[in-house]
């Protein structure tokens, strides 16, 4: 990532007249070096900061990213706990894995090499996303997703363990005044060290069959609509969401999903944001299966934070229209004179003409009919909601995605999967059909959802 530094203070411009100012990662740099001796930024000066991955977030043809420079420690506070958080998972995994198991040389240094190697790459991994032919990143990001999966596992498990030990020392249970042994302390260590890396093994397996397209349920939902006209009765809607379509999820998974689809036979199929993750280039034949989607009113798409991550959303906008997907950006149509159904841009959607509008989504309505609203994420059901929608379908949390990680995000999410109920609104939010990050579900399985609309 580059940034530009727009406000610099006039003693310094004074000195170097004609002069912009960059602040970029070097490690990024690294990446990006070649391009960047292309770019229109090549003769200009820059001020490499030792910062966190910033590359991890920005897509690199943002050269034109421009920052105000008091927003600068607020992104470094954020890098720095996403570096810090990647530290600390791999440490506590060497502290309690390789250096409490007591583990032989040369075998310590080959493995703490090792978890080194998967820490950075990491980063380094999320980088190549933004430029690597998907054919290259395929195999590297399976294997660096699968290690984050499973260093998390690691470290939920080594916590587990960790607190009964704590428990077991401070609880009246006869241990607590025994003089310490360092050989029955060893054991112990490698005891409780091996029964966490079977089980992790046992529950990553879990978590990765949980991912597979075959694995995506079909949901069924039954929602009562005020004003539903009764021809609309039984009405079906196929939501899915959250695809994710990117270095692991590819081709094969998105033709399983098209096909669950279809076999529903719904009236309409909504697709609720976060569909890709890659540019157009990258991903073209790995969406094109969305071509086949058949509903008889139609396939319609809105965009969720993730289309604004990678390239050019308005080439991706612009390819979904030439597959048949009506994209709704801040607009709406009537279906079948019964309800209206309209959608809006993520709530998170900066840039160009981008950007959350629900009263223009819903401009010009017929009051008699009811609302159903698409929106990528469920914090947009507050304004929704005051605007008297009648439904809103969202998608953006995967529901935790990863037990016991639910518990993180419903932090953030306060409506993390499910229907709520408010006053005279409703919100559905799917749990998503792909997944993002590692391939692993685990506690919060894939859905297509069918809702069914009544009158109610
Ligand atoms: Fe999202």
């Amino acid at each position: 990532m580059i940034w530009e530094i727009t406000d610099i203070p006039n003693t310094v411009k004074m000195n170097f007249p004609n002069t912009r100012f960059l602040v970029m990662d070097p490690l990024f740099a690294l990446f990006i070096a070649p391009r960047l001796f292309k770019s229109k930024f090549r003769n200009m000066p820059m001020i490499p900061v030792i910062s966190p991955e910033a590359g991890l977030f920005f897509y690199p043809d943002n050269f034109d990213t421009v920052v105000p420079m008091h927003s600068l420690p607020r992104i470094s506070f954020f890098l720095t706990v996403v570096w810090s958080v990647l530290f600390g998972l791999h440490f506590y995994i060497w502290a309690r894995l390789i250096r409490d198991m007591g583990v032989l040389e040369p075998w310590k240094t080959r493995l703490t090499l090792l978890l080194i190697t998967l820490g950075i790459l990491i980063p380094s991994g999320l980088i190549l996303t933004r430029f690597a032919p998907r054919v290259l990143l395929a195999p590297v990001m399976w294997v660096i997703y699968t290690w984050l999966g499973m260093a998390f596992f690691l470290n939920v498990l080594l916590a587990v363990t960790d607190l009964a030990k704590y428990l077991a020392v401070i609880l009246p249970v006869g241990l607590r005044d025994r003089p310490v042994d360092p050989e029955r302390r060893l054991f112990l260590a490698q005891l409780a060290g091996g029964i966490v890396l079977f089980s992790n093994f046992g529950i990553s397996l879990a978590g990765l069959i949980g991912a597979t397209a075959s694995a995506v349920q079909v949901k069924k939902v039954k929602v009562g609509l005020r004003n539903l006209p009764a021809e609309l009765e039984g009405y079906r809607i196929a939501q899915i969401s959250d695809l994710h379509v990117g270095p692991t999820i590819g081709h094969d998974f998105m033709e399983t999903i098209v096909s669950k689809v279809n076999e529903l036979a719904p009236d309409l199929v909504a697709i609720t944001g976060d569909l890709v993750d890659g540019t157009l280039e990258q991903l073209r034949k790995h969406t094109d299966p969305l071509r086949d989607l058949r509903a008889d009113d139609g396939v319609f798409f809105v965009t969720g934070n993730h289309e604004y991550y990678v390239g050019d959303v308005d080439e991706w906008m612009d390819y979904l229209r030439d597959m048949g997907i009506r994209v709704m950006r801040n607009e709406r149509v009537t279906i079948q004179k019964g309800f209206e159904l309209a959608g809006t841009d993520d709530i998170s959607a900066r840039g160009g003409d981008h950007g959350q509008n629900i009263p223009k989504a819903l401009e010009g309505r017929n009051k008699n009919l009811p609302v159903v609203l698409m929106a990528h994420q469920p914090r947009s059901f507050k304004e929704a909601k005051s605007l008297g929608v009648d439904l809103q379908l969202s998608g953006h949390t995967h529901g935790g995605q990863i037990f016991p990680f639910h518990y993180v995000v419903a932090l953030f999410e306060p409506y993390l999967a499910g229907l709520y109920r408010e006053g005279n609104s409703q919100l559905y939010v799917s749990r998503g059909t792909g997944y993002w990050g590692p391939p692993m579900r685990l506690g919060a399985p894939a859905e297509i959802t069918e809702i069914t609309l009544s009158r109610g």
